[in-house]
C-alpha cells in the first residue's frame, strides 16, 4: 500500500457493529468486565482506549513499526522516553540546535536528576565521538532541526551511536513520516509532537513515541501508564481525521515552503535562508539522500535591528504570530522571544541561533499570497533601514 492509501486504510476498518464508516469516539473511562479481570482487551482508559490504540496502530503503520504510544503532548512523549533511558550518571549526547522545550527538559529537569547533557555539533564526527563514552545512553537528535533546519545524517550517527551500545532518538516531527523514514536509517526511538503536522489543523496538544524493538518499546508503553499522560479520545480521533489528509498537506507545505525559500534568498533586506531544498543549504545533499522532500518549513535571517523583527513578524496578513507549526494556518515565530526563549542568550548566541532569525510555518494557502504577504513585510524593513541609514 502506498503512503497516502495507509494514512487512509491503515487500521482503520469500517466499525464493525454499524458499518460506520467513521471509527467511533471511545468516550470512555473505563469497561464493562465479564468477570474480575476478564475483559475484552481494555480494563481503564489511562491503560488503553479502542480510538488511542487505533490512532497507535495508524501511526506505527506510516513510520513502519510494530509499537507506538501516543501522549498528551509532545513534551510527554519525550518525558517518557528520557525517564525510561536516562537515569543518574548516564549521558545524552543531542545535537546543538533543538526545539527549546526539549533543551528545557533535558537541562531543567534531567540535569537536576544527575543525568549528564553533551551538547554537542553531532554533524562533526569529531566531536560526536569525542562526546560518545560508555556512559551514553541516548543520541538525540532533529532532524531538521527546530528552527535553524540543520539537517543530520541519521544513518552515519546512527552507526557512531550503535558503536557505543547508545540509543539513537529522532525527533521526526518537522519531516513526519511522509518525508523521512527514521527507522529505515537506523533509529531506535522515533518521537513526534503530534501537535504539529501529524495532527495539522492547530487545535490539540499531542505527543508520539513509536520504537523498532519491543524491549526497547516496553519501558516507554509502562510509563504511558504509570505516569499517566495520555491524551483525551475525541483529540485522538481528531488527529485520526487530520492523517487522512498528511500527504495532501505535505506537499502543499513544500511547495509552499520552497516558494518562499526562493523569494527570500534574493531578497536584500534577508541576510541568510535556512530550507534545506535550497541547493546553498550546507546539508543539501544528506537532504536530498535521507529525505522524499525537504519539509514544509522555512526561517530566515532579517538585515535590521530586533524592532524591525518584532514589527516585521507582528504584522503580516496570512502569517498568524503564534508558537507552534504545521497547521494548514500559516504561522510565524521569533525563536528568541518565543518558542527558544527559555535556551539562555548566551547559549543562543554559541549556538547560532540570532535574535533576528524568524521562523515560517507556511500553511496550505496558495503560495502566491504568501509569498506577497512575506515580500510585503521585507520591503517595510527595507524602507526602514533605509531611513535609519539617512538618519546615519
Ligand atoms: C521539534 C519539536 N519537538 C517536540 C516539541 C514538543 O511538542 P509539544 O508542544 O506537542 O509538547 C516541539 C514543540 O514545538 C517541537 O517543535
Amino acid at each position: 500500500m502506498e503512503f497516502s492509501t495507509r494514512t487512509i486504510h491503515a487500521a482503520q476498518p469500517s466499525e464493525p457493529e454499524t458499518g460506520s464508516l467513521v471509527p467511533p469516539i471511545f468516550q470512555t473511562s473505563t469497561y464493562e468486565q465479564d468477570a474480575p479481570g476478564c475483559h475484552r482487551g481494555f480494563d481503564y482508559s489511562r491503560t488503553n482506549n479502542p480510538t488511542r490504540a487505533r490512532l497507535e496502530a495508524v501511526l506505527a503503520d506510516l513510520e513502519g513499526v510494530q509499537h507506538a504510544a501516543v501522549f498528551a503532548s509532545g513534551l510527554a512523549a519525550e518525558h517518557a522516553i528520557l525517564q525510561a533511558y536516562l537515569k543518574p550518571g548516564d549521558e545524552i549526547v543531542i545535537g546543538l540546535d533543538v526545539y527549546g522545550g526539549t533543551y528545557r527538559i533535558l537541562n531543567r529537569v534531567f540535569q537536576a536528576q544527575g543525568a549528564v547533557i553533551r551538547q554537542v555539533d553531532v554533524a562533526e564526527r569529531a566531536a560526536l565521538e569525542s562526546a560518545l563514552n560508555s556512559r551514553t545512553k541516548l543520541v538525540w537528535l532533529e532532524s531538521p532541526t527546530n528552527p535553524r533546519l540543520q539537517v543530520y545524517d541519521i544513518s552515519a550517527i546512527s552507526a557512531a551511536a550503535h558503536a557505543h551500545r547508545a540509543l539513537v532518538v529522532v525527533d521526526n516531527t518537522f519531516a513526519t513520516p511522509y518525508f523521512q523514514q527514521p527507522f529505515q536509517l537506523g533509529a531506535d526511538i522515533v518521537v513526534h509532537s503530534v501537535t504539529k503536522y501529524l495532527a495539522g489543523h492547530s487545535d490539540l496538544i499531542q505527543g508520539a513515541a513509536l520504537a523498532k524493538d519491543v524491549a526497547v518499546f516496553e519501558p516507554i508503553k509502562f510509563l504511558q501508564n504509570a505516569t499517566g499522560g495520555v491524551p483525551s479520545p475525541f483529540d485522538c480521533w481528531l488527529t485520526l481525521r487530520g492523517l487522512k489528509t498528511l500527504e495532501l498537506r505535505m506537499q502543499r507545505h513544500a511547495e509552499n515552503a520552497a516558494a518562499i525559500a526562493e523569494a527570500l534568498a534574493t531578497h536584500p533586506v534577508v541576510k541568510r535562508v535556512y530550507f534545506p531544498g535550497l541547493p546553498s543549504h550546507p546539508n543539501h545533499d544528506v537532504a536530498r539522500r535521507q529525505m522524499s522532500g525537504f519539509g514544509g518549513m522555512v526561517s530566515f535571517e532579517l538585515d535590521g535591528t530586533v524592532d524591525n523583527v518584532v514589527e516585521f513578524v507582528s504584522s503580516r496578513r496570512f502569517f498568524a504570530l503564534g508558537e507552534s507549526l504545521g497547521g494548514v494556518k500559516s504561522l510565524l515565530c521569533h525563536p528568541a522571544r518565543m518558542t527558544h526563549a527559555s535556551i539562555p542568550p548566551e547559549e543562543r548566541a554559541k549556538i547560532g541561533l540570532s535574535d533576528t532569525l524568524i521562523r515560517l510555518s507556511p500553511g496550505c494557502e496558495h503560495r502566491k499570497d504568501l509569498v506577497a504577504d512575506l515580500v510585503a513585510g521585507l520591503e517595510v524593513a527595507q524602507r526602514a533601514r533605509e531611513a535609519q541609514v539617512v538618519r546615519a
